[in-house]
C-alpha cells in the first residue's frame, strides 16, 4: 500500500490537519478541486485530533463518479466494519452511535424498513400542511424584526419541531434535543463543546441524555402506542426479535440528530446563497413554483451540508490505479463530488435552474441514501416559498458564522435584515 500513498504538500490540502477545517470554505473548495485534478484518491494519515483513534489513515474520494460507484457497491465498500466515521468506533460509542448507518444488508435493510414508511413521499405529503403552517408562522415573525439571527429564529426551528413531532418528542424537550444534537455534530466547535469537558466525554453525556429521553417516551409508547416513529421503534420485530436497548438508543439518536442538523444548515446556506447571487434570487422568486424543485436541489448541491461518509474495503481492489487493501478506509466527499467540473458546468456558481447531473448531497444512491431527503426538500420548499412571499428583498448582514467541523458544513448564525431596501 505504501507505494500508492500519495500526499499533497502543505496545510492547505491536508485533510488530516485540524487547520484545514478552519480554512474558509472557498479555500477548502480550491483544495478539493486540486485533489480532483491531481490526486483524486489521495491518502491521508489518521488525524491526531479525533475523539478516538485506531491508527489508520484514509483515502479521500473526491470525484463524482467514484463517490457514486463506491456508494452503490456495498459488497466491496461496506459501512459495517468499524463505522462510517474516520476512526473505528470503540464499543462504548457503538452503543449510542452504532445505528443502521453503520451496518450492512441484510441487517441494514431490515432496520431501515422499521422506519421507512414514515419517510415515503406519500407520508411526507401528509405532513405538508403542518410544515407549511410552521414555515408561515416562523417567517411572519421574522419579518416583523429589523434584524434577526435567521438560524436561531427560523432555520433551526422548523426541522427540529418536525422531527420531534414525527418521533413523538414532547415540545418542551425540543431545546433539550437541539442542545444535545449540536454537541453530537458540532463538538469540535467551542460554542457547542461544554466548558471543561473533552469531546469524548461530551459526546457520551449527550448520547446518554438523549437515550434517557427515548426510554421515557418508549416506556409510554409500549403501554399507549401512538402514530409516531418511537412507537414503531419500540414495537418493532426485526428478524423475529425486538430491537436491543443499544439499537433503540442509536436509532433514536440517528433520527433526531440527522433530522434537524442537516436541513437547518441547508436552509441557512440557501439564505446566504440567495443573498450572494441576487439575480438567481430574482429569477427564482419571480416564479417560485416553476424553479422550486431545481432551486431546492441546487441549495443542497452547492452547500452539501454533510461533508463525508466513510466506507471500508472488504477485499483488495483498485480505483483509478490506486491499490487498496482489505480494511482500507475511503471518505466519500460529497461536497467535492458536487463541484466536479466533469459533471457540473461552472460548479462553484449557484444556479437555481441547474438541471444537469443528479447531485450527491443526499448520498450516492446506494442502500444508505438519505432517508430524510423528501422531508428535507419539503422543508426547504416551505421556508423559501414563505421567504419569497414575505421578505423577498432580505439582506444578509456581515459574514455568516461558520461551524468548525470536518463532518457538517454548517452555519451557526446568520444575521438577516428581513426588509432591506438595498
Ligand atoms: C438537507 C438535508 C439533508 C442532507 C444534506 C442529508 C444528507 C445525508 C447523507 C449524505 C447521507 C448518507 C448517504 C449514504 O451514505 O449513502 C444521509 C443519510 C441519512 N439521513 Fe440524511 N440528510 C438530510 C436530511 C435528513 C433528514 C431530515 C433526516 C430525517 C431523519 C435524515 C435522515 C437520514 C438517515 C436516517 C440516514 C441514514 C440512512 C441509512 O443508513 O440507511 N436526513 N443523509
Amino acid at each position: 500500500m505504501t507505494d500508492q500513498v500519495l500526499r499533497l504538500e502543505g496545510e492547505e490540502s491536508n485533510l488530516s490537519s485540524l487547520g484545514f477545517w478552519a480554512l474558509p470554505k472557498e479555500s477548502r473548495d480550491r483544495a478539493f478541486a486540486r485533489l480532483r485534478s491531481e490526486d483524486p484518491i489521495a491518502y491521508f494519515d489518521e488525524p491526531d485530533w479525533m475523539f478516538t483513534s485506531d491508527g489508520k489513515g484514509f483515502y479521500a474520494v473526491t470525484k463524482y463518479d467514484d463517490v457514486f460507484s463506491i456508494s452503490r457497491n456495498p459488497t466491496l465498500f461496506c459501512s459495517g466494519r468499524g463505522a462510517v466515521s474516520i476512526p473505528d468506533l470503540p464499543p462504548q460509542f457503538l452503543e449510542f452511535f452504532g445505528s443502521m448507518i453503520n451496518t450492512d444488508d441484510p441487517r441494514h435493510g431490515h432496520l431501515r424498513k422499521v422506519v421507512l414508511r414514515a419517510f415515503t413521499p406519500r407520508r411526507i405529503e401528509l405532513l405538508e400542511e403542518r410544515i407549511e403552517e410552521l414555515a408561515k408562522s416562523l417567517i411572519a415573525e421574522v419579518a416583523t424584526k429589523d434584524e434577526v439571527d435567521f438560524v436561531a429564529e427560523a432555520a433551526s426551528i422548523l426541522p427540529l419541531k418536525i422531527i420531534c413531532e414525527m418521533m413523538g418528542v414532547p415540545s418542551d424537550y425540543e431545546k433539550y434535543v437541539l442542545d444535545r444534537s449540536n454537541i453530537i455534530l458540532g463538538a469540535l466547535d467551542d460554542e457547542f463543546l461544554p466548558a471543561g469537558k473533552t469531546v469524548e466525554e461530551s459526546l457520551i453525556v449527550a448520547a446518554v441524555e438523549l437515550t434517557a429521553l427515548m426510554e421515557e417516551i418508549g416506556k409510554d409508547r409500549i403501554a399507549n402506542p401512538q402514530d409516531d416513529i418511537t412507537t414503531s421503534l419500540v414495537t418493532a420485530s426485526v428478524d423475529g426479535e425486538a430491537l436491543s436497548a443499544s439499537e433503540l438508543a442509536s436509532f433514536f439518536i440517528l433520527l433526531v440528530v440527522a433530522g434537524n442538523e442537516t436541513t437547518r444548515n441547508a436552509i441557512a446556506w440557501g439564505m446566504h446563497a440567495l443573498d450572494r447571487y441576487r439575480e438567481q434570487r430574482e429569477l427564482w422568486f419571480t416564479d417560485f413554483e416553476a424553479h422550486s424543485s431545481t432551486g431546492v436541489d441546487e441549495i443542497v448541491r452547492w452547500s452539501s451540508p454533510v461533508i463525508f461518509m466513510r466506507r471500508t474495503a472488504t477485499e483488495a481492489t483498485r480505483i483509478r490505479g490506486v491499490e487498496l487493501s482489505e480494511g482500507d478506509k475511503l471518505l466519500l466527499l460529497y461536497g467535492s463530488a458536487n463541484r466536479d467540473e466533469e459533471k457540473f458546468s461552472s460548479p462553484d456558481d449557484f444556479i437555481v435552474t441547474r438541471k444537469e447531473s443528479r447531485h450527491l448531497g443526499f448520498g450516492g444512491y446506494g442502500p444508505h441514501q438519505c432517508l430524510g431527503a423528501h422531508l428535507a426538500r419539503r422543508e426547504l420548499h416551505a421556508i423559501f416559498s414563505e421567504v419569497s412571499k414575505v421578505m423577498p428583498n432580505y439582506e444578509v448582514v456581515g459574514e455568516p458564522s461558520y461551524l468548525f467541523s470536518n463532518f457538517i458544513n454548517g452555519i451557526k448564525h446568520l444575521s438577516v435584515r428581513p426588509n432591506s431596501s438595498n
